[in-house]
Parts: structure tokens; C-alpha cells; sequence
């Protein structure tokens, strides 16, 4: 049993060092997101927090974040894939 967990843990390891299966949260950190943004202190940018709270339920939020940030428009262009942005904004929409 305790084998097997081991080699679960390894493979989640490996593939988070590989860039796969990335959460919303790592691509946080990963793209340097947090250097202008705090979970729930304003820095440069808006606490996600607030972000969260001013979004709720905006059913075209994520994609309209998504487009902003990929295309710099009114952001830091960011240098993402979709796959990464989305998840980036994901997990910043979900900042509780
Ligand atoms: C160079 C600093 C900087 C970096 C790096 C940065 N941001 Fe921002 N961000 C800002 C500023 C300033 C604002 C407030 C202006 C605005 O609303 O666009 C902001 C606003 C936002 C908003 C709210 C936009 C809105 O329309 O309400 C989101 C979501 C966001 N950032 C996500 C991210 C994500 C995700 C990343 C990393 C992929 C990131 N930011 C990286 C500075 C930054």
C-alpha cells in the first residue's frame, strides 16, 4: 500500500515538474502572477479576492479575463498558453 502511494506521489511530481497537469495555482506562481497580485491583499494589481467577489456570478468572466490578459488589453500582456491562462484565471476566480 504504502508503495503504491509513493508511486503516486513520484508520478504527480514528475509531472508537475514537466509542466503537465498544472493547477491553476502553480501557473499562478509560475508566471509571475503573484509578483503583482496577492490572494487577498491589494498590491499592484487587485487582491484576486476582490476579483472573485466582483465577478461572482458573471458566467463570461473567465473568458473575457482570458482574452484580457492574452491579449493585453487594459493588462500586462501575459505570456501563457490558453490551457495555462485558463487555469490561471480559474483559480482566480475561485479566490475565496
Ligand atoms: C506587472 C504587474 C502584473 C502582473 C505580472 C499581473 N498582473 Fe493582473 N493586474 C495588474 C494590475 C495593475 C491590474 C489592475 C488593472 C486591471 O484591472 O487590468 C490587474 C488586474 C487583474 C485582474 C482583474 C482584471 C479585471 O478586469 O477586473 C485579473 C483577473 C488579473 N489581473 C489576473 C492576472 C493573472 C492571472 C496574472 C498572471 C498570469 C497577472 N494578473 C499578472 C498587474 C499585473
Amino acid at each position: 500500500m504504502r508503495a503504491i502511494l509513493w508511486v503516486v506521489a513520484a508520478a504527480g511530481a514528475l509531472a508537475a515538474g514537466y509542466g503537465f497537469a498544472q493547477s491553476g495555482a502553480d501557473v499562478l506562481k509560475a508566471k509571475g502572477c503573484m509578483g503583482c497580485h496577492d490572494t487577498d491583499k491589494k498590491k499592484v494589481g487587485p487582491a484576486f479576492k476582490d476579483v472573485a467577489a466582483k465577478y461572482k456570478g458573471n458566467k463570461g468572466a473567465a473568458g473575457a479575463l482570458v482574452a484580457k490578459l492574452k491579449d493585453g488589453k487594459g493588462h500586462a500582456k501575459i505570456a501563457a498558453s490558453d490551457a495555462e491562462l485558463k487555469a490561471a484565471v480559474g483559480a482566480v476566480l475561485s479566490t475565496k
